[in-house]
């Protein structure tokens, strides 16, 4: 097999999965005996003169650690200059420069994309950065909001973090009689707070993607068989006239009603966590696509796994698959969504199960 020299780049938010494919990629890289560097902290360290990076060779990766969350060669610095700051301050065509130029001093033959919606749309906007090399992009985001693909890496351990985290959270709840009004991530997508409310069991899942009434939800809680259980939010989701962070605004209208409870953040717990079994087997399904692609010479495409079959699709596929929405982090600039859909099985199977949803499908 022909010589490679391959570049590995985590972008975005981390989550749990990303050390299990660059474990992957290296282990497999070294075997074929291809050069495989890693470029530490995202664009902020391509951008870089000289650009960071670390070899990945046996002596740079633990293999006990892949399933470790994080990123071992870290997503970005919030101080740096990234896009979202260059965007800002009119500087982009020359950032987007430097990130071609260290791109071509790497002499890479490909470079692997770890990203999210955000990084890959903009990977697709951006293309000319790469065009000396073959892209190939992996999707990873807990929000699990990228088109076209089943499953992003990281979603099913959030999913799992959310839900031990009300494992414990109903055992309190149970002795106090009272409500957890528990807060996802997700951005404003619905998935993470669906799928974790379902796995959880909560009695209400409330997600942007469909419209819910508070009167109803009360009314909801009140004829509850318990006197104790999980409210679903996800941090997407807003009421008229009321501010604040969504699980507050859900706790003080069931206070008002008189339902004892209390809101509840898992916070970053949801980026972390040991990477469950399935994010391992995605990752390693990501990993193998993505070796192929790269050995098949193919460039500016994403990994995808639609109804159980690993395969590459192209990134402009990706971008006009999505919904268009403004990134209010980097000027000037659509991002390419994936949402909840009407007919998602999780809303009847919710529903069949007793879980308030909301009311119409939005
Ligand atoms: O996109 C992943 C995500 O974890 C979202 O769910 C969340 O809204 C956001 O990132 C938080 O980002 P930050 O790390 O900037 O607080």
């Amino acid at each position: 097999m022909a010589f490679k020299k391959i570049g590995i780049m985590t972008t975005g938010g981390d989550c749990s999965g990303l050390n299990t494919i660059i474990q992957r990629i290296s282990e497999y890289a070294i075997r074929h005996k291809w050069e495989v560097i890693g470029i530490k902290d995202g664009t902020d360290g391509l951008s870089a003169n000289p650009p960071k990076i670390i070899k990945l060779d046996d002596n740079a990766f633990r293999f006990a650690n892949s399933h470790l969350a994080g990123s071992i060669l870290s997503n970005g610095n919030a101080f740096a200059t990234n896009f979202e700051k260059s965007a800002k301050d009119g500087k982009l065509a020359s950032f987007n420069k430097k990130l071609k130029k260290s791109l071509q001093d790497l002499q890479l033959n490909s470079l692997i994309l770890i990203g999210g919606n955000g990084s890959l749309s903009l990977a697709y906007l951006y293309n000319e950065i790469y065009s000396g090399v073959s892209l190939v992009c992996i999707p990873k985001t807990i929000d699990m909001d990228v088109p076209l693909t089943d499953k992003t890496i990281g979603f099913d351990t959030a999913v799992q973090q959310i839900t031990s985290y009300c494992d414990q959270l109903l055992l309190t709840a149970r002795s106090h009689h009272r409500w957890f009004v528990v807060q996802t991530m997700g951005r404003d997508c619905g998935k993470l707070a669906l799928n974790s409310g379902v796995a959880v069991g909560a009695d209400a899942i409330l997600i942007p993607e469909i419209k819910f009434d508070v009167d109803n939800l009360i009314k909801h809680i009140k004829q509850s068989r318990r006197d104790y259980g999980i409210i679903m939010v996800a941090e997407g989701i807003s009421i008229r006239g009321h501010s604040g962070r969504p699980a507050d605004m859900i706790s003080r209208a069931l206070t008002n009603a008189g339902i004892p409870n209390k809101p509840a953040y898992p916070e970053y717990l949801q980026r972390a966590g040991d990477t469950t079994a399935n994010d391992r087997i995605l990752a390693t399904g990501f990993a193998d696509t993505a070796l192929k692609a790269i050995e098949n010479n193919e460039t500016n495409v994403m990994v995808v796994l639609q109804n159980g079959e690993f395969k590459t699709i192209s990134l402009s596929d990706f971008f006009k698959a999505g919904k268009p929405v403004k990134d209010p982090n980097i000027v000037g600039v659509m991002t390419s969504n994936a949402y909840v859909e009407p007919d998602d099985v999780l809303l009847q199977i919710a529903t069949d199960m007793g879980t308030y949803i909301g009311e119409k499908r939005k």
